[in-house]
């Protein structure tokens, strides 16, 4: 099978290593790719945004699937270019996307479909924003409707702050994202990551796992893409998985389909758990960065079959096999992270933490210069270990940390640290 990988995080990094032991691979085109892809598989200089070039090239060289990483190219409608042009694609049309870019349509959908969230209203004018506001309790949860790149949410403790965010967001902050705003109740609770595999209509569940946002030691500091992240998840027991599938998964991939626009990919499920009764806080369209590398990490089946199966509409009988093992990820980021961070520093010692029992190291901001790796990004670099169980997980991932040599860079030294 000839496969086109879009993106070039660490999602993309820990999806291609995967799907290179697949012994259905034929050949891996990554657009753009990374130094850690770009050894894995054939490079394309096609930007991600290029939908017409994407398309081309795939038809041009016979490409059997192209799998999305990031959020992107999905709500820019590469999927649905790709299926118009005969292609099989992992990853939703715009239509099935916007369960991520609208958070007022993932709602409505919830709504409609009975799935527990948090109640809400949608407002596009700041007085009726306002008044709504002083009908809540505190904190007071405000997002942009739309796409704001994991910063359009801000919490707010006091009614000064709310109003303040309301204001901004309203003129503009993010752009059209924010032309619309929704103001949600405060859910209390443990979070956790679920993701389940769909064609439109037939389910595939995956496993969860626990993703630490806040960028410093003990959940402190800015809201981030993800400093580390853990599976298994303690918090997602056997009970909670019946109710997200119950309440959650099935009834919306039923909905979206009766709505006629099928979700086709990994839908990620950002759940809130309470007394084992999940609530969803969020959908994402794609896998999520980092969860994405930990679950490639336990899974012992082969990746591409089914994400052909599900890009094709045959995903009844497919299914996974997990190991037991524990995997853990530490993020190491570029100082100043998520505001701003230098580029261009040079890191070494990624050979030497590849080198360590069940270490993994995936690229997610790097370049090659020189014959020298060197920092690209906010996150710079994935450290992935697995273990017998979550403790040694963690530990091996901290002994992968301590070998990279990057003064320039930094780490929350407490992931995984109330599971283990
Ligand atoms: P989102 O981008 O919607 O996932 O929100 C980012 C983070 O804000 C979530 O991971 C939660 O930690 C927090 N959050 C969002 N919505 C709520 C809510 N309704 N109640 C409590 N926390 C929330
Ligand atoms: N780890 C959070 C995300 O992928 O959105």
């Amino acid at each position: 099978m000839k496969v086109l990988l879009i993106g070039g995080g660490g999602r993309e990094h820990a999806l291609g290593w995967k799907i290179a032991q697949s012994p259905e691979l034929s050949k891996l085109f990554v657009a753009p790719g990374n130094p850690g892809l770009n050894h894995i598989g054939e490079t394309l200089t096609i930007p991600e945004n290029d939908t017409k070039g994407l398309v081309t090239f795939s038809k041009d060289n016979n490409v059997d699937l192209v799998i999305i990483g990031p959020e992107a190219p999905l709500a820019a409608g590469l999927g649905d270019a790709l299926r118009e042009a005969g292609i099989a694609c992992f990853g939703p049309d715009k239509a099935a996307a916007r369960l991520e870019t609208s958070k007022s349509f993932m709602k409505e959908v919830c709504a409609a479909a009975g799935a527990p969230t948090a109640a809400y209203g949608r407002f596009t004018a700041a007085a009726e924003a306002k008044a709504f506001l002083r009908q809540q309790t505190p904190p007071y949860v405000i997002k942009a409707d739309g796409l704001a790149a994991g910063k359009g949410v801000v919490i707010a403790d006091t009614l000064v702050e709310a109003d303040a965010a309301i204001d901004e967001m309203l003129a503009g902050r993010f752009g059209e994202a924010s032309a619309a705003i929704v103001i949600e109740e405060f859910m209390t609770g443990e979070e956790a990551s679920f993701f389940a595999i769909t064609d439109g209509v037939t389910i595939l569940p995956m496993i969860a796992a626990r993703d630490h946002k806040r960028a410093y030691d003990g959940d402190k500091g800015p809201n981030t893409g993800g400093m580390g992240a853990y599976s298994p998840a303690p918090i997602f027991t056997d009970a909670v998985y019946e109710r997200t599938m119950n309440d959650i998964i099935e009834p919306v991939v039923a909905e979206m389909a009766r709505r006629g626009a099928p979700y086709v990919g990994v839908l990620y499920a950002g759940l809130m758990i309470e007394n084992e009764r999940p609530r969803l806080v969020e959908f994402n369209a794609r896998f999520g960065d980092p969860e994405c590398q930990i679950m490639m990490r336990r899974m012992k089946s082969d990746l591409l079959p089914v994400l052909h199966a599900a890009a094709c509409g045959k995903l009844e009988g497919q299914c996974f096999d997990w190991t037991d093992d524990a995997a853990a990820l530490v993020v190491m980021a570029a100082q100043g992270y998520p505001k701003g961070y230098e580029k261009g520093s040079t890191i070494r010692g990624v050979d030497a933490a590849n080198d360590l029992p069940g270490v993994v190291v995936f690229h997610a901001g790097t370049r090659e210069q020189d014959g020298a790796l060197v920092a690209n990004g906010g996150r710079v670099l994935n450290i992935t270990a697995t273990g017998a169980n979550l403790r040694e997980a963690i530990d091996r991932a901290y002994r992968g940390v301590e070998a990279i040599d990057w003064p320039q860079g930094f780490y929350r030294s407490d992931i995984g640290g109330s599971a283990s």
